[in-house]
C-alpha cells in the first residue's frame, strides 16, 4: 500500500502543523474526504444542484444520470444489483429504515454482537419491547470474535443478523464471518445487511 500516494488524496493531511503534516486516526467520529469525492461534491452544488430522479429539465436529468451512476459503481463494487442499493445518509438511519421495513414476528430473533455500536443496538432493543428476540453473540475472553457462538445463536427463528464489521471500541476487524457462516451452515438464504459508514463499516 502506497500511504504517500494516498495521503495526496486528502488536502488536509498537507497541513502543516507543529512543523509536520498529520496523521489522523479519528475516522470513526469523522472520516477524512478524499479530493476526488469533495470536486464530486462541489461539482454537484456549482454546475447542476437539481432534484435527481424528479424534475426532467436539463439540470434535473445530469442530476439523476450521475445519481444512477453512482448506484451503478457501487452495486458493480460490492457485487449487487444497482436496484438493490439504497442511499441513507448514515449508519444509523440505514438500519433504522431496515428494523422498521422488515416485517417481524413475535416468534422472530436478531442477532448482532457485543461490541456494536448504539446505531446497531438499539433498532434492535425497541423490537425487543415488541415481542421479537435479541440475541447478543459474546466475544471470547481474548475479545476475538467468536464465530462458534454466533453460529449456536442461528436458528430457524433468526431473521436477520447485523454485525458490525469494523469495531468503534477497539477497531477489531471482523473479516469475512458471513462468508464463513454459510460455508459452515446449509446454504445462505436469510437477510443479509451490509451498509457502511464513515469508519468503513460494512
Ligand atoms: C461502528 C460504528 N457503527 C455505527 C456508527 C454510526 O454511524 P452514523 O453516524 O453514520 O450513523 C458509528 C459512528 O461512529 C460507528 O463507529
Amino acid at each position: 500500500m502506497n500511504t504517500e500516494k494516498i495521503r495526496k488524496d486528502f488536502p488536509v493531511l498537507s497541513r502543516v502543523m507543529n512543523k509536520k503534516t498529520p496523521v489522523y486516526l479519528d475516522s470513526a467520529c469523522m472520516s477524512l474526504k478524499p479530493k476526488q469525492v469533495l470536486e464530486t461534491m462541489n461539482a454537484y452544488y456549482t454546475d447542476y444542484s437539481a432534484c435527481a430522479g424528479r424534475s426532467n429539465h436539463k439540470l434535473g436529468v445530469e442530476a439523476t444520470e450521475n445519481y444512477e451512476k453512482a448506484r451503478k459503481e457501487i452495486a458493480k463494487f460490492i457485487s449487487a444489483k444497482p436496484e438493490e442499493i439504497i442511499f441513507t445518509k448514515n449508519t444509523t438511519e440505514g438500519i433504522n429504515l431496515v428494523s422498521h421495513a422488515v416485517e417481524f414476528n413475535g416468534k422472530d430473533t436478531v442477532v448482532t454482537s457485543d461490541r456494536e455500536h448504539n446505531s446497531n443496538l438499539i433498532p434492535w432493543q425497541m423490537l425487543d419491547k415488541k415481542g421479537v428476540k435479541h440475541r447478543v453473540v459474546k466475544s471470547n475472553p481474548d475479545e476475538t470474535f467468536n464465530l462458534d457462538a454466533l453460529q449456536e445463536s442461528v436458528g430457524n427463528s433468526t431473521k436477520l443478523v447485523s454485525v458490525v464489521h469494523v469495531s468503534n471500541i477497539d477497531g477489531y476487524e471482523i473479516r469475512g464471518w458471513s462468508a464463513e457462516l454459510c460455508r459452515r451452515d446449509r446454504p445462505c438464504s436469510g437477510l443479509q445487511v451490509f451498509g457502511k459508514n464513515r469508519n468503513e463499516q460494512y
